[in-house]
């Protein structure tokens, strides 16, 4: 028998390079390919890269000079190819700065992996002539990657991604993703069905569909109806096993009554909804052609809570877009301490080469960025702080994850994403906990198991058979 060829993929950005890592991993491991944790003893590294800001694109760059030099101390070779958003926007250029790239393969064209490095391979030590596959293939890549094992689901724990919609067509005028990601694309209904069966048999318990812009999924359903999210979250909510469902990343636009109906309807639908707005200012909001106002997403805001009193909000936030004066930033201010948010991502303003706002007057000056940037992460940290300050005390159901840092220990997510540690053996992982919330730290909760499938002894026994199954595999 041939040696296994040890592969080590390292993945940047948003949570769906998350998921096609994996999925690159599921289609190498029928090629012969296991995972291994660090680059230094792989035959295959695949960076898959972000483009979203210049920092995530340059990222890339500094990973493969410490490649490069790392193989040289060690002399020895081993095949490097740079996957997503960067491999998708720079193509051959990522071949005339990084010599040692092997391969460049973009997000559409994953499932040509076996093919593309036995290509690679076969021009052996010529490495000037690596390979770039960019192209928008006409079949869908869904089609050809093979799932994963039940090894693999287990040993990827109990929660999952799972990617429903690809690509935007929304196009804001400072984002990459249209160009790197292509056309909104919906999967089929019975296909991500299947998906999510598959991983609730390996024990996943939570599933987080994910898409650039997932409550835009339209998806056609066997009778060939269409789908659109809220019914597709029903559905996956029903699959045995499945006990908690998310979504992300959302649209303002795209919040619908259906969708905030099912907020208000369903249990396993959590109340956490990262829903980004990126400015308070109108006039901000028309230039990044968002296609709503401030007005329109305090509705929303509205609305979600009076469907799901309990629900909390992230968000995401653009300082210094072009433009964007002393007035407008404070109205960004204003609408964040309006909403109050749980949890927030923020960015200064990166100029993206080749969106509409790249060429756009009233660029903003780094300092002025940086002075507003600090304005808003400290009042985004305040209110974080009292969001889980506000938590001690409540009674939360946690989907208990990982073993924690001490034995004895584990961490479980509570319904707003938060860490919780709690004593509990390591049997319980993959069940719900009922937990009251004791202590509230910067990086998580702690608390005390009050009951729960596994204590409560109900589904224990099925699970804890799991489990022995996930450490002999
Ligand atoms: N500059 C800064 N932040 C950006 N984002 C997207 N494009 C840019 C850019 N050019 C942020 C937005 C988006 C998140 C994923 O990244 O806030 O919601
Ligand atoms: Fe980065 Fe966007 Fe690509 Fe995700 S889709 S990797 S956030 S550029």
């Amino acid at each position: 028998m041939t040696e296994p060829r040890k592969l080590y993929v390292r993945s940047f950005g948003c949570q769906m390079n998350v998921y096609d890592a994996q999925r690159m991993t599921d289609t190498l491991a029928g090629h012969g390919y296991v995972e291994t944790d660090t680059a230094d003893d792989a035959d295959l590294v695949i960076l898959n890269t972000c483009h979203i800001r210049e920092k995530a694109a340059e990222k890339v760059y500094s990973e493969l000079g410490r490649l490069r030099k790392s193989q040289e101390e060690a002399g020895r070779r081993q095949m490097v190819a740079v996957a997503g958003c960067v491999a998708q926007a720079e193509g051959a250029e990522i071949l005339k700065r990084a010599r040692s790239v092997d391969l460049v393969v973009g997000p559409q064209s994953y499932h040509k992996l076996p093919e593309l490095i036995a290509q690679a391979e076969a021009r052996g030590s010529n490495r000037r002539a690596g390979i770039v596959e960019t192209e928008f293939p006409v079949e869908d890549k869904f089609d050809f990657l093979p799932p994963p094992s039940r090894a693999a689901i287990a040993k990827r724990g109990p929660t999952a991604f799972v990617t429903v919609q690809e690509g935007c067509d929304k196009f804001c005028t400072f984002c990459v993703v249209p160009y790197t990601r292509g056309a909104e694309v919906s999967r089929p209904v019975a296909r991500i069905l299947d998906e999510v069966i598959r991983l609730a048999d390996g024990g996943v318990r939570e599933v987080t569909l994910i898409g650039q812009n997932v409550n835009g999924y339209h998806g056609v359903d066997a009778g060939g109806r269409d789908v659109g999210l809220a019914e597709l979250v029903r559905r996956v909510a029903q699959i045995p096993g499945i006990a908690r469902v998310r979504y992300t990343t959302s649209h303002p636009r795209d919040m619908d009554d259906d969708l905030i109906a099912a907020h208000r309807d369903m249990p396993a639908l959590m109340p956490y909804l990262h829903l980004p707005v990126q400015s308070g200012s109108n006039r901000i909001l028309a230039a990044m052609n968002r296609r709503h106002d401030r007005e329109l997403f305090f509705a929303i805001v509205e609305k979600v809570r009076a469907a799901r009193p309990d629900i909390a909000f992230s968000s995401d936030f653009i300082v210094g877009f072009p433009g964007e004066t002393d007035e407008d930033f404070a109205d960004t201010m204003d609408l964040v301490e309006k909403v109050g948010f749980a949890g927030a991502f923020s960015f200064k303003y990166s100029s993206r080469p080749g969106t509409p706002a790249a060429s756009m007057d009233g660029q903003v000056p780094e300092d002025v960025k940086s002075a507003r940037i600090h304005a808003l992460q400290a009042l985004l940290d305040r209110q974080k702080a009292a969001f889980d300050a506000a938590c001690r005390g409540r009674r939360f159901e946690i989907l208990l994850e990982k073993p924690g840092r001490f034995p004895g220990q584990l961490i479980g997510r509570s319904p707003y994403l938060q860490s919780v540690v709690v004593e509990a053996p390591v049997e319980a992982i993959g069940t719900l906990a009922l937990v009251d919330v004791r202590e509230v730290s910067t990086k998580s909760l702690s608390g005390d198991i009050i009951g729960g499938e596994f204590f409560a002894g109900n589904v224990g026994e099925k699970r804890s058979a799991r489990q022995s199954e996930k450490v002999e595999a």
